[in-house]
C-alpha cells in the first residue's frame, strides 16, 4: 500500500560522475586530469587505486543504460570529462570524446531517460592545473568555452545543464587540505579557487543560456549546520562561521546577494582578496533555473576557544570544534540523520523563494557483506537509509518546498575518490574483476518506489 505519494512529474533518477565510472583513461584522445595525476601519486588514494578502468562504463554504457531502463529511472545525471572533450583544457575539441557523450545521450533518450549533464565533476585537465588550475582566472574563462563546446554537440537533445558539482569540495579539499586533487594545502588558494569556480559557473551559465540551454543550474553539497547546544551563543557563532564558509559563500553570489560581509571579513584575514574584480559578483549571479542539492549528513559544531576546527574549513581552528557523530553512521563514518535533509531543504526554500530544487545526490556506503538466496547484495541498511531520506524529502515537500526530484548516489559501485574502490555507494553491485553488474536489494526497492511514485 502506498503511504506517501510524490508529486506527479517528480523526477526519479540516479547519478554518477565521469572519473568514478568511465575508465578508458587513455582512450580516444583523452588526456590526464588532476585525478589521474593525484591517484597515481603514492599515498593519496587508498591502496593506489585509480580510475584507469573503474566500471569501464565508457565501453559498457549500453548495458548500463539498459539497466537504468530496467529499474525505471526517469533521469540520469552523468558528468562530462573535460579532458575527453578538450584534452589540453583549451581548444580544439577532441571529436571522439564528444562522440561518446553523443552515443550515451542517444541511448538514454531511446529508453525515455532524461539526461542531466554535469559539466564539471572534479576532473580538471592536467594541462590547466599546470597553469594554476582554479586558482587562476583563465580556468574560469576556459570552463565557459568548454561548456559551449559540449552544448554545441548535445544541446539539441539535453535540456538540463549543471555547471559544477560541489565547488566546496573542489576548492577546500582540492586546494585547502589536500585530501582531493590537485592536493593543494593553502587557505588562500582555496578561496581563490572558490571565486574562480563561481566565476566559471557564471560565465558558463550565461554562455549556455545564450546558446539556447533550457534549464541551467549548479549542484552544491550544502551543509545542515547545527549547534551542539541550541542555547549557546558561542555555538551559534560557530554555526555562523561554518555556514558562511560552506553555504553562504556560494549561495550569496549565486543568488545575486554577493559575498556576505562576515565571510569576506573572515577570508580577508587569510588571503589578500585581490582576485575579486569589480563586476565579478554580477557575472556569478547569472539566472538559475534549478539548484541541485547533495545531502549525506548534517554537521554539528560547538564554539570553543582553542577548538581544533577542521582543515576543510580554513580559519576554523581556534574557535570551532566539529563534533563526532552522535548516532548511527554509514561506512564513511557519516552520521545518518534524515531530518537534516528536511531542515536543509526548508532553509534553502525559505531563503531563496522561486528557486526550484532537486536532490542531485543522496545515498550511502555500507559494507555490503551479505547476500540473499537470489545472490543479490542484501543491503537492508542502504534501503533504510534511502527510505528515511525519501521520507525526509517528502516532509519538505509537505512543508511547501519546491522540490522537483531525487537522484540516488549512485547507480553503480564506483571509484570513491580518496577512498578508492573500498567504499561502495551503488544500488547496483559491480564485481570489478569481471565488471559484472548485479542489482542489489536496494535497486529493486528503488524500482518499486519509482513505479508507485511513492513509499
Ligand atoms: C559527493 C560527490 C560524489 C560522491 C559522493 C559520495 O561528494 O559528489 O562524487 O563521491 O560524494
Amino acid at each position: 500500500m502506498t503511504q506517501l505519494r510524490f508529486p506527479e512529474n517528480f523526477v526519479w533518477g540516479a547519478a554518477t560522475a565521469a572519473y568514478q565510472i568511465e575508465g578508458a583513461a587513455g582512450a580516444d584522445g583523452r588526456a590526464p586530469s588532476i585525478w589521474d595525476t593525484f591517484s597515481r601519486t603514492p599515498g593519496k588514494v587508498f591502496a593506489g587505486h585509480t580510475g584507469d578502468v573503474a566500471c569501464d562504463h565508457y565501453h559498457r554504457y549500453a548495458e548500463d543504460v539498459a539497466l537504468m531502463a530496467d529499474l525505471g529511472l526517469r533521469a540520469y545525471r552523468f558528468s562530462v570529462a573535460w579532458p575527453r572533450v578538450r584534452p589540453a583544457g583549451t581548444g580544439p575539441d577532441n571529436p571522439p570524446g564528444l562522440d561518446f557523450y553523443d552515443r550515451l545521450t542517444d541511448a538514454l533518450l531511446a529508453r525515455g531517460i532524461d539526461p542531466i549533464v554535469t559539466l564539471y565533476h572534479w576532473d580538471l585537465p592536467q594541462a590547466l592545473a599546470d597553469r594554476g588550475g582554479w586558482t587562476v582566472r583563465e580556468t574560469a574563462e576556459q570552463f565557459a568555452e568548454y561548456a559551449l563546446a559540449v552544448h554545441g554537440r548535445l544541446g539539441d537533445r539535453v535540456r538540463t545543464w549543471t555547471t559544477l558539482n560541489e565547488p566546496w569540495c573542489s576548492a577546500y579539499l582540492g586546494y585547502g587540505n589536500g585530501v582531493h586533487a590537485p592536493g593543494g594545502q593553502d587557505a588562500g588558494a582555496a578561496f581563490r579557487a572558490v571565486h574562480h569556480l563561481l566565476l566559471g559557473h557564471g560565465l558558463a551559465a550565461r554562455a549556455l543560456r545564450a546558446a539556447g540551454a533550457q534549464v541551467v543550474g549548479i549542484t552544491l553539497n550544502l551543509a545542515d549546520v547545527q549547534p551542539a547546544d541550541p542555547d549557546s551563543p558561542a555555538d551559534a557563532a560557530a554555526v555562523r562561521l561554518v555556514d558562511g564558509l560552506h553555504n553562504r559563500i556560494f549561495l550569496g553570489p549565486l543568488t545575486g546577494a554577493g559575498y556576505p560581509d562576515d565571510v569576506l571579513a573572515h577570508l580577508s584575514r587569510l588571503v589578500e582578496p585581490d582576485f575579486l574584480r569589480d563586476g565579478d559578483e554580477k557575472l556569478i549571479a547569472a539566472p538559475l533555473d534549478l539548484l541541485g542539492v547533495n545531502y549525506y549528513s548534517p554537521t554539528y559544531v560547538a564554539g570553543r576557544a582553542g577548538g581544533a576546527g577542521s582543515s576543510a574549513y580554513p580559519g576554523s581552528a581556534g574557535s570551532v570544534e566539529f563534533l563526532p557523530p552522535g548516532g548511527p553512521v554509514t561506512e564513511m563514518g557519516w552520521l545518518i540523520e534524515p531530518a537534516g535533509l528536511t531542515r536543509l531543504l526548508e532553509r534553502v526554500g525559505a531563503d531563496h523563494p522561486g528557486l526550484p530544487i532537486m536532490i542531485t545526490e543522496n545515498g550511502a556506503a555500507f559494507p555490503d557483506d551479505r547476500t540473499d538466496e537470489l545472490g543479490r547484495v542484501a543491503d537492508d541498511d542502504r534501503v533504510r537509509y534511502l527510505d528515511g531520506h525519501l521520507r525526509a524529502a517528502h516532509d519538505a515537500l509537505a512543508r511547501g518546498v519546491d522540490l522537483r526530484g531525487y537522484l540516488v548516489w549512485s547507480l553503480l559501485d564506483n571509484f570513491e575518490w580518496a577512498e578508492g574502490y573500498r567504499k561502495r555507494f551503488g544500488i547496483v553491485h559491480v564485481d570489478y574483476p569481471t565488471q559484472r553488474r548485479t542489482p542489489k536489494r536496494s535497486a529493486r526497492w528503488y524500482q518499486e518506489v519509482i513505479s508507485r511514485n511513492g513509499l
